[in-house]
């Protein structure tokens, strides 16, 4: 059912067919995030990580923003000397886009509408997927001002674009486009922005026809894979594949071996099976 909740720096919106539109919603601060936002997504991303109305959460910010980074203001400058408030909001951070966004079973996707800086980078990159418009702008400021880029920002871009580029980007600050961000893999998809909603919602049907627990488990291994040798990725691929097949209670294995081979009614190259 089509609905909408506000919190007070987070919209969310939830398409009938299962596809919903998280909104950072503070347009007129380039959605920057200060720790009220952070504490908004935290609720919004269990709220949504236990709702079977929900089967693709896309993240996107209001006007002519995705996110301009950490809130200078409320997230630092006025936690630098109140290391209570300045732990509640930086672990409310972590919480929602490193911990809750890279363990959902929810696919995510990151539509970057625009201006995406600084620690923006933390939620883009560990979205899995990211459609952006083609003159979104991304910049790596930190340097611009004084700080390295933390809270693990250096680190979701050095495992998400080549390390050339997430270097010369951090310790150059210059900008780049959205274009420029497919082409360096930190973006899969670049389209103009009047095309931004049509083409997202059209890559999140494509995912809603997938099994959601086979999506979830084929999301949690390529993560998990990357930072483990070659050993201990085949015995967890090989553990995983085994707990799949328990959990996959419409057993999307066997009707699509029983379609493919015997009914010859799909072919698996091109298309997932229907759930029977
Ligand atoms: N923190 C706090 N306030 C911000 C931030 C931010 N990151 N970004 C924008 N704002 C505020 C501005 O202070 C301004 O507030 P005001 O209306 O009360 O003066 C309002 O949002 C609008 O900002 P403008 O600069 O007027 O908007 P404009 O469209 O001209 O520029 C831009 C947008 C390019 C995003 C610019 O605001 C900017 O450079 N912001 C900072 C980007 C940045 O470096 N982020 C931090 C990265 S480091 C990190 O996240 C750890």
């Amino acid at each position: 059912m089509a609905k909408t909740k506000e919190w007070k720096c987070v919209k969310v919106d939830w398409d009938s067919d299962g596809i919903t539109w998280v909104t950072f919603n503070r347009p007129e601060k380039r959605n920057a995030m200060s720790p009220q936002l952070h504490y908004d997504m935290e609720q919004v991303m269990l709220e949504l990580e236990t709702d079977p109305d929900c089967k693709v959460i896309v993240i996107s910010g209001a006007g002519n923003s995705w996110s301009a980074g950490m809130d200078l203001k409320e997230y630092f400058r006025e936690t630098d000397n109140n290391p209570q408030a300045q732990f509640r909001s930086f672990t409310s951070n972590r919480h929602w886009s490193w911990e809750m966004l890279i363990n959902s079973r929810k696919p995510s996707i990151a539509m970057v509408n625009g201006y995406c800086f600084g620690g923006a980078f933390v939620p883009l990159c560990n979205c899995d997927i990211v459609v952006t418009a083609e003159d979104a702008i991304y910049g790596l400021s930190e340097v611009n001002w004084g700080i390295i880029p933390g809270g693990i920002v250096s680190k979701v871009i050095v495992d998400t674009m080549a390390y050339r580029d997430a270097q010369f980007y951090a310790m150059t600050g210059r900008t780049f486009d959205g274009k420029q961000a497919v082409q360096m893999k930190l973006a899969n998809i670049a389209v103009p922005k009047e095309k931004l909603r049509e083409e997202t919602a059209k890559l999140a049907r494509e995912l809603m026809e997938k099994n959601p627990i086979v999506l979830a488990y084929t999301k949690q291994a390529v993560r998990a894979v990357r930072t483990m040798d070659v050993q201990n990725s085949y015995e967890y691929l090989m553990t995983k594949i085994q707990a799949l097949r328990f959990m996959d209670k419409a057993g999307t294995r066997e009707t699509g071996m029983r379609e493919f081979l015997d009914k010859k009614t799909y072919k698996p190259g091109f298309q997932s099976v229907k759930a029977t």
